[in-house]
């Protein structure tokens, strides 16, 4: 008789943003009537910008021609993205990063989750609390979790960071020692960001107790503000203990045409053997590679076409997160993010729960946003809302949020 991997059963409810989902689909389905406008889960709204497009078209072209015909692409990526990243995304900012440490996928969230793969199921992780939840569950269905408590909403062997108003959502140095810490900066879900000084002190961490940094930046194209860094490599000894994951979906709108990639430094080692070579064992065994039309499109984000039309697009959302921030602060709400990401954290009114919050405003002014204890316990009486919507609903949403 086969058997479950029963660790999957520990976790509570289903994934954040399917939960979100099925209670709008079933709002929407007792009202039809209702103008909802979704601002919850971080899905970009503009079209594709035209450089990028035009570079999908070429090589949707190439690939009905014999000679520009691709199958497979290389375990790890084309060679042509991967030095355009190595150059444009860390080279110019003074990291040393080279191209055979990139791993291109299609998506910086399976590489997220995937990720824990190549490390010891006994290795203890420390997360932010709130957290993406991916880095949770993905370790808690590899049986990295323990045992679930419905009480405080914790797993007893996950070390928990609390981000809240009094650290300004910046987690501190845990008690415990951990041997694989997720950090996420910009973060989601509060929109925080770490200074480089900061960064600096969790690289010396890692280094001195011996854990490996899992540094998100999906977010990094939104950092408005000096001395934020934009890559964990930007710390000096980065490259003996961080991982970097980047996305093109939220700095070039690829939600929909999946493409992202890991970095893993050559120096990054636990005796003798490098992550690098688990790394890429794992991607050679379990994938096959984006898609070439994908990657082609991937490098136009760096042309200078590219990179014209994308600092607009992320201009775009920066209006939105500046309309509910300042809309939402002129209201009253305790408002915090916005600035350097394109998530806004509010505190829930009248202390209500954030999923009270989340009814009332979905019945009340037909807005979707995410319930911050959805992200972990310190996340209770927060509420998310996200830049990513179209300028025109973000105003009428911050205009329905302020009759309220
Ligand atoms: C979010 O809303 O937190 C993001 O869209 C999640 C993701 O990028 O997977």
């Amino acid at each position: 008789m086969f058997k479950i991997n029963d660790n999957y059963l520990k976790l509570p409810g289903s994934y954040l943003f399917s939960t979100i989902a099925q209670k709008v689909a079933a709002y929407t389905e007792a009202h039809s009537e209702a103008d909802i406008i979704r601002l919850g889960i971080g899905d970009v709204t503009q079209p594709i910008a035209p450089a990028i497009i035009e570079a999908v078209h070429k090589a949707a072209d190439e690939m009905g021609t014999p000679e520009g015909f691709h199958g497979y692409a290389p375990d790890l990526g084309y060679e042509f993205l991967r030095s355009k990243i190595a150059k444009e995304d860390f080279q110019a900012r003074g990291c040393d990063i080279s191209a055979d440490e990139i791993f291109v996928s299609d998506g910086a969230k399976c590489d997220c989750g995937n990720i824990q793969e190549i490390f010891s199921l006994d290795n203890r992780i420390a997360v932010c609390d709130p957290v993406y939840p991916v880095y949770v569950d993905s370790n808690v269905m590899a049986g990295r979790g323990g045992v679930y408590d419905a009480a405080t909403e914790r797993f007893s062997d996950i070390i928990y960071m609390p981000c809240t108003a009094e650290n300004n959502f910046a987690p501190e140095l845990p008690a415990e020692t951990p041997d694989l810490i997720y950090l996420c900066f910009p973060n989601n879900p509060t929109g925080s960001v770490l200074t480089k000084e900061q960064l600096q002190q969790w690289v010396d961490y890692a280094n001195k107790v011996g854990a490996v940094i899992l540094y998100d930046a999906a977010y990094e194209a939104y950092i408005s503000e000096d001395n934020i860094p934009h890559s964990i490599y930007e710390c000096e000894g980065a490259r003996t203990c961080a991982i970097e994951f980047r996305s093109f979906s939220k700095n070039a709108g690829f939600t929909g045409m999946r493409l992202g990639f890991t970095v893993v430094p050559k120096d990054l080692k636990c005796g003798d053997v490098m992550l690098h070579t688990l790394w890429a064992r794992r991607h050679g065994t379990k994938y096959n590679g984006a898609p070439y039309i994908i990657q082609k499109a991937g490098e136009a984000v760096y042309s200078p076409e590219g990179k014209a039309q994308l600092k607009k697009q992320v201009a775009y959302y920066m209006q939105n997160a500046h309309v509910i921030y300042d809309g939402l602060k002129s209201a009253g709400y305790t408002v915090s993010g916005g600035v350097n990401s394109p998530y806004i954290w509010m505190k829930t009114p009248d202390g209500m729960t954030s999923w009270e919050f989340f009814d009332y405003l979905l019945e009340h002014a037909n807005v979707v946003g995410t319930p911050g204890s959805g992200f972990g316990p310190s996340g209770e009486g927060y509420f998310r809302l996200t830049a990513f919507g179209t300028y025109e609903n973000t105003v009428k949403a911050v205009e329905r949020m302020k009759q309220l």
